[in-house]
């Protein structure tokens, strides 16, 4: 079908296209499985694969920090997208899991990766902050204020994970994707993005301590304050109307319907909210993208992991249209509409 752009805000201004040019990821090598965790915590194998779609995660070494990973994820997309790390003018990395809460984390990453001309800054939008990301790069490079930047999702759930809670324990792993982002002259890019949040919902998916509210002292750790807390039924039912919502949006501002789209990635928290979402949006459940089995929920790296995975796999090739859309604390969403 032509694309016929309807309501998108963006489509009547003379606006640089922004493409991907290269995407890349990294997960730990340290494969923590489900039977490993039914020897932890009162669980099994059964009970998260039916519930969850998830077998197995992986977990960072303790010397193995966020930045680590970005960075390795980082190194990649640029050996794909053939730049220098110097041509890079800004790095944006999505995190809640900072290796420290000052400098940015994506400090450390300019440092690693010898990228001496960028700014740099952390985006704290939680699993849908990669989205963030690229609108905030795409917004950037449409205004002619930067040429190439680098978006990151990286985490380092198992850091903040109370291991003695069944509840979260089983959900999340590690990882970094990452992609990098240019006015490329070539009609094919970014399509459309879509982002949001509701401060409604602060207390359904959050970690209380660490900040300046409930700062780190022996007390507050020895009460798990410095985990991830989480009312599960309530985070799945926000995800399922935001994550509809925002893939709704997305295809009505790039003036595309379901049947266009040849691929589907959304943030991997839930094998069952993936199809609930495939099933109302009347999407074939083979069109969305799956990796949530091998590597649980990591955050803001799940589907900057996942779009690395897909590209290098040939599972999305160019003129393809795809949708990604992703939910996170916050309440936070994303959705966006690229042309491969
Ligand atoms: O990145 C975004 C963040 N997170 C999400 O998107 C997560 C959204 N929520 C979910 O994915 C699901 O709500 C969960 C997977 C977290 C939980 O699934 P559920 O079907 O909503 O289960 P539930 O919380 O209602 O718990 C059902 C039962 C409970 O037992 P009782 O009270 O019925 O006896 C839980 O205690 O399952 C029990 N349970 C477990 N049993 C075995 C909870 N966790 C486990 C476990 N193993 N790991």
């Amino acid at each position: 079908m032509k694309r016929q752009p309807r309501s998108n805000p963006r489509s009547h201004k003379k606006l640089r296209t922004v493409s991907i040019i290269g995407t890349g990821s990294y997960v730990p090598e340290k494969v923590l499985t489900n039977e490993d965790l039914s020897r932890m915590v009162d669980t099994s194998d059964e009970w998260i694969t039916t519930r969850t779609g998830i077998k197995e995660r992986r977990v960072a070494a303790k010397d193995e920090y966020t930045s680590d990973m970005a960075v390795k994820a980082a190194l990649n997309a640029i050996e794909q997208a053939k730049i220098s790390p110097k041509e890079i003018d800004l790095i944006l990395l999505a995190t809640a899991t900072p290796d420290m809460l000052f400098p940015a984390t994506a400090c450390f990453v300019q440092k690693k990766i010898g990228a001496t001309n960028a700014a740099c800054l952390d985006i704290s939008a939680a699993c849908a902050g990669f989205i963030f990301g690229l609108e905030i790069a795409q917004q950037f490079i449409t205004s002619h204020t930067y040429d190439t930047v680098l978006v990151i999702g990286a985490d380092k759930l198992t850091s903040i994970t109370n291991w003695t809670d069944r509840n979260t324990c089983v959900l999340f792993g590690d990882g970094a994707g990452a992609a990098i982002l240019r006015h490329r002259g070539s009609p094919h890019g970014i399509i459309t993005t879509h982002i949001g949040s509701d401060g409604q919902y602060t207390n359904i998916l959050f970690m209380p301590g660490g900040g300046s509210r409930c700062p780190i002292t022996r007390e507050n750790a020895d009460m798990n304050l410095t985990t991830i807390h989480m009312t599960g039924k309530e985070v799945y039912k926000q995800a399922v109307i935001a994550m509809l919502n925002a893939a709704k949006k997305a295809l009505e501002q790039a003036g595309l319907s379901v049947e266009d789209i040849a691929c589907v990635i959304p943030h991997q928290a839930n094998l069952r909210i993936m199809e609930a979402i495939a099933d109302r949006l009347g999407i074939s459940r083979d069109k969305m993208f799956v990796n949530l089995d091998r590597y649980g929920n990591t955050s803001a790296a799940a589907v900057a992991i996942a779009l690395d995975e897909a590209n290098r796999s040939g599972r999305i090739k160019p003129g393809d249209y795809i949708l990604m859309v992703v939910f996170g604390g916050g309440l936070t969403w994303a959705s966006t509409v690229i042309e491969w």
